[in-house]
Order: structure tokens, then C-alpha cells, then sequence
């Protein structure tokens, strides 16, 4: 069950604005503004409202994945019980995609580290400078860098962090050990241990299970795991086929 994603192309910016906003991003960027649409996100605690890029055609770092709005609801949510929640925290997010999670956070006051691919790096760029403005105002601040799974010589591992975000980022079994092995590297290093937020569309294949099962288990080794119930998170972006957990260091 999809609540929340949304693949059609709405509310098309004319192309003018978009050729401006792609070239002021990159210089180098592969992106055409034609392929481009925006979907906007309403932070409803800080009556601030994110504009999105998404592509029209491409990988699975092209959209916004209905996980990413369940744990940037959830830490909106947060933010509504607890004003300062986010404020002036260092926040890491894996597997950013269009930036969806780490662009809430920002605008909720963070200091937001955005990690992808470095081919997914020039869309979520140009999401960072749509929205820089925004977060600015708001104290926060977020960048983009690259960090690929499994690479224990990023420079990002050498960082203090004090809490980790990753939304749908359990899809391919490939992915699966380095994932885990970057989730336990950025919790090993640090004397303060960054709590891990992460949400999970559970995939109806018999494979999507498998290595949701699989992954699962493993954290279960590592760390203390706890399952937010639908209760708790954002009354209208929820849903039974998403997990949300937050992973504390054993
Ligand atoms: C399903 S998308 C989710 C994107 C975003 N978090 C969201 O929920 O909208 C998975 C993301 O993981 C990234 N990814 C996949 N494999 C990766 C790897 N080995 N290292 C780093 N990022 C990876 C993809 O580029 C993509 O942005």
C-alpha cells in the first residue's frame, strides 16, 4: 500500500526557472531542467514549505520514496512535543536521495550532513540550494557529500554526529553487510554514540522480505532496536507497510 508517493508530474515550474536553478547548482550537472519536476513539502511545526526536485527518468535516487516523508513527518512530530529536538544537532543522513529527510531536519534547525552516491550528488544539490534560504532562516544548514556504503575510508567517518537518518534504504541484497558495516563504523567511533532513526517500506516480493528479514536480524546483534509504533508518528503520514526504528549502539 502506497499513501503517500507520488510519481506523476504536477505544478511544473515554467522551464525559464528551472534552467536557472539547474545551472546555478552545477555547472557540470547532467541534469535538463525538462526533466525536472518539484513536489512540495509542508513543515507544518515551522510553517515552512520545501520545494523538492524530483527527475522524471532515472535510478531510485530520482523520487521521493513514501519512507523518507514517514521519518521527516516523524521528526516533524518530534519537533512539535519537543521544540528543540533538532536544534543545533549534527544529523548524518544515508542514502539521501532527493534530500527529503535531511532538508526536514535542516529546516528544523540541524546541522545536516547529506550522503549519497556521487551520481545522486548533483540532484540533491540543487535541492539544498532551492531550499537554502529556508533553512538559513531557520538556523540550520545542510550540505552533500558523497559516501558510499561499505567505504571505511570516507572522510565522514572521522566526523562527530549526533543522531544518523536513513529512509528505504534496505532494497538489494548487495547493499545489505555494507550498510551494516557504515551503521556500526559511525557508532563505534564516537564517545558520544549517535542514536539511528530509519524507516523501511516492507515490499510485498518474497526477495524484499528476505533481505529485509536478513538485515533485521543483523542489527539485532548490534544494536538495541526499537520499533516506533504508528501511535507516535505523524497522524497522517503512516503507514503499516513502513517501519520505523530507532537504533541505539549496544
Ligand atoms: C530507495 S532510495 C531512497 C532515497 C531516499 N532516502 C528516500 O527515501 O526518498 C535508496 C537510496 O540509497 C542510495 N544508495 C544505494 N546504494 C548505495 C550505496 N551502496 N551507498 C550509498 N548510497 C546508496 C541510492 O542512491 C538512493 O538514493
Amino acid at each position: 500500500m502506497k499513501l503517500f508517493l507520488e510519481i506523476n508530474p504536477f505544478g511544473k515550474l515554467s522551464n525559464n526557472s528551472l534552467n536557472n536553478i539547474a545551472q546555478m547548482s552545477h555547472r557540470r550537472s547532467s541534469l535538463q531542467p525538462n526533466d525536472l519536476y518539484p513536489r512540495e513539502i509542508d513543515i507544518e511545526v515551522c510553517l515552512k514549505t520545501l520545494k523538492i526536485y524530483q527527475k522524471l527518468e532515472g535510478d531510485v535516487n530520482c523520487v521521493v520514496w513514501d519512507a523518507s516523508l514517514v521519518l521527516a513527518k516523524y521528526l516533524e512530530t518530534m519537533c512539535h512535543q519537543k521544540p528543540d529536538f533538532l536544534s543545533g544537532m549534527k544529523v548524518l543522513e544515508l542514502g539521501a536521495g532527493l534530500g527529503v529527510v535531511g532538508l526536514t531536519a535542516a529546516t528544523l534547525g540541524a546541522q545536516v550532513t547529506m550522503t549519497d552516491l556521487p551520481e545522486a550528488l548533483s540532484l540533491l544539490r540543487l535541492n539544498i540550494a532551492e531550499n537554502k534560504a529556508k533553512i538559513g532562516s531557520m538556523g540550520g544548514y545542510a550540505i552533500a557529500e558523497s559516501l558510499v556504503w561499505g567505504d571505511n575510508n570516507s572522510e565522514i567517518h572521522k566526523q562527530d554526529f549526533d543522531m544518523v537518518v536513513l529512509a528505504d534504504c534496505v532494497y538489494y541484497e548487495e547493499a545489505v553487510e555494507p550498510l551494516l558495516q557504515t551503521l556500526q563504523r559511525l557508532t563505534n567511533a564516537f564517545s558520544q554514540r549517535p542514536v539511528i532513526y530509519l524507516t523501511q517500506e516492507i515490499r510485498d516480493t518474497e526477495m524484499q522480505k528476505k533481505i529485509w528479514d536478513t538485515f533485521y536480524e543483523k542489527i539485532t546483534d548490534f544494536f538495541y532496536v526499537e520499533k516506533i509504533p504508528e501511535e507516535q508518528q505523524h497522524c497522517n503520514y503512516r503507514s503499516a507497510d513502513i517501519v520505523l526504528l530507532k537504533l541505539i549502539k549496544k
